[in-house]
């Protein structure tokens, strides 16, 4: 076999003398300081990089002139060559090889007794796992190949488990709305990392199938109305599990902390002593109105938003119909809901939308007005999962013009109607749905 034994070093500690002062040696002085290398660059100047690198780091020193001899060598485990004058280079490797000691010489591979591989680094809760590249002395396609393998790291495609004891672990993770192209890279990873995956109700199925055999899957998703595992038990689950040394994934819909009671389990894991981590995911509350072509948010009609659950008193909300309300777990209250937004101040013309089983294939809307959302809903037979968004960006919905104003349904509320922006408004409508 050709080419380097490729080796890890542990360099934490250890002297590593760095000759030459230009941006080569600063980007390999950054990633030797980062191992823990106290490091000496010997060098008449220093690149920018490197003068701010010194003034940082205390286990960075410089020696400000031209190389000495094999002197400015003492002590060193590794010397790293950069000067640009090929003769230099030359000598340090001859020095470094003279005294038994490894030398890298970036300006010529092969004139150094050793090289460095393209390398990536993937953090797993179990420990970060490094790959390093050497191609045939190819700096260029290693780094390419390695670019790819790092992708396949991150993405989910290796099986990232530990395969010995470790201490175990919690990832609290969001896995957005439900298609699992809105998984976040980081949800992937650590996916790939879990012993035990345990799920809400309303993550991405297909992400649970292809999980290996040998992960274990605990389903702990709730139904309306129905809790079949509470939530202590769902907390003690993450604990024990971790505590056995398993690597956990709590795996759930949307973001661990909209409404997802994320909070508490993050708090039950850390009063128990296990690592966790929280990875956010994309929240229902934003991404599934969006999937009906309804922003939260939009320039003339809507400047803020508020996140409510369908079970609550709505109390002092604002009640004009240019702040949305986004209400979580609304329909079976959703009569209800209508009436208390009436009564606090919201006009009966409002436009109301409901988005179920939103990014999947299953998804529908249902569009009407405070005064008659809860009648169609009942006519259509709406069902949870469900987000039910109140206010003007509604109108912004595809289909508003069929189900909603074109169908002799809700027009503009009476705020809108009262705003400049509404011909702007009908206008942006109509390119929303010519779009859609
Ligand atoms: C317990 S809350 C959890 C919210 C989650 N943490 C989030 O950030 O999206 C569950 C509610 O989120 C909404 N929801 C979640 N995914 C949904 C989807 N794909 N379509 C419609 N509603 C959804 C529904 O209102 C459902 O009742």
């Amino acid at each position: 076999m050709s080419g380097p034994f490729l080796l890890g070093l542990s360099l934490s500690g250890r002297r590593v003398v760095a000759v030459g002062g230009g941006p080569v040696t600063a980007r390999r002085v950054a990633d030797l300081l980062a191992e823990g290398a106290a490091v000496e660059v010997v060098s008449p100047e220093l690149c920018p990089a490197l003068t701010a690198s010194l003034s940082e780091r205390t286990t960075l020193s410089w020696t400000p002139r031209r190389y000495a001899g094999a002197r400015d060598l003492d002590g060193a485990f590794l010397v790293h060559t950069a000067t640009g004058d090929p003769e230099t280079d030359r000598r340090v490797a001859a020095d470094a090889e003279a005294r038994h000691t490894f030398c890298v010489s970036a300006g010529d591979a092969a004139a150094g007794s050793a090289q460095v591989p393209a390398r990536a680094a993937v953090p797993t809760p179990a420990g970060e796992v490094r790959v390093a590249v050497h191609a045939g002395g190819d700096p260029r396609r290693a780094a390419g190949i390695r670019t790819d393998l790092a992708d396949h790291l991150t993405g989910g495609v290796v099986d990232l488990r530990a395969r010995r004891p470790h201490g175990g672990w919690v990832a609290l993770v969001g896995a957005g709305p439900g298609e699992e192209q809105l998984l976040t890279r980081r949800a992937t990873t650590l996916l790939a990392a879990a012993d035990v995956v345990v799920a809400d109700r309303l993550v991405p199925q297909a992400v649970l199938a292809r999980l290996p055999e040998t992960v274990r899957v605990v389903d702990v998703g709730k139904q309306p109305q129905h809790h079949p595992v509470p939530q202590e038990e769902i907390n003690r689950i993450l604990v024990e599990e971790a505590r056995r040394g398993q690597g956990v994934v709590r795996l759930k819909g949307g973001d661990p902390y909209v409404l997802g009671r994320g909070g508490e389990e993050r708090a039950a894991c850390e009063e128990a002593g296990v690592p966790v981590e929280v990875v956010p995911g994309i929240t229902s509350a934003v991404s599934v109105p969006a999937a009906a072509g309804i922003p939260v948010t939009h320039r003339g009609l809507a400047r803020g938003f508020t996140v409510v659950t369908g079970h609550e008193e709505l109390p002092g909300l604002p009640t004009g119909t240019d702040h949305t309300l986004v209400v979580l777990m609304g329909v079976a209250g959703l009569r209800e809901t209508a009436s208390r937004l009436v009564a606090a101040g919201r006009p009966e013309a409002c436009p109301v939308g409901i988005v179920e089983r939103g990014w999947t294939a299953e998804q529908r809307v249902t569009l009407g007005t405070l005064a008659d959302i809860a009648g169609r809903a009942e006519q259509v037979g709406v069902t949870s999962p469900a987000v039910v968004v109140v206010g003007d960006v509604v109108t912004l919905a595809h289909g508003w013009a069929e189900q909603g104003e074109g169908a002799g349904g809700p027009g503009p509320s009476a705020d809108a109607a009262a705003s400049d922006d509404v011909s702007e408004r009908s206008t942006r409508h109509l390119a929303a749905h010519a779009v859609a």
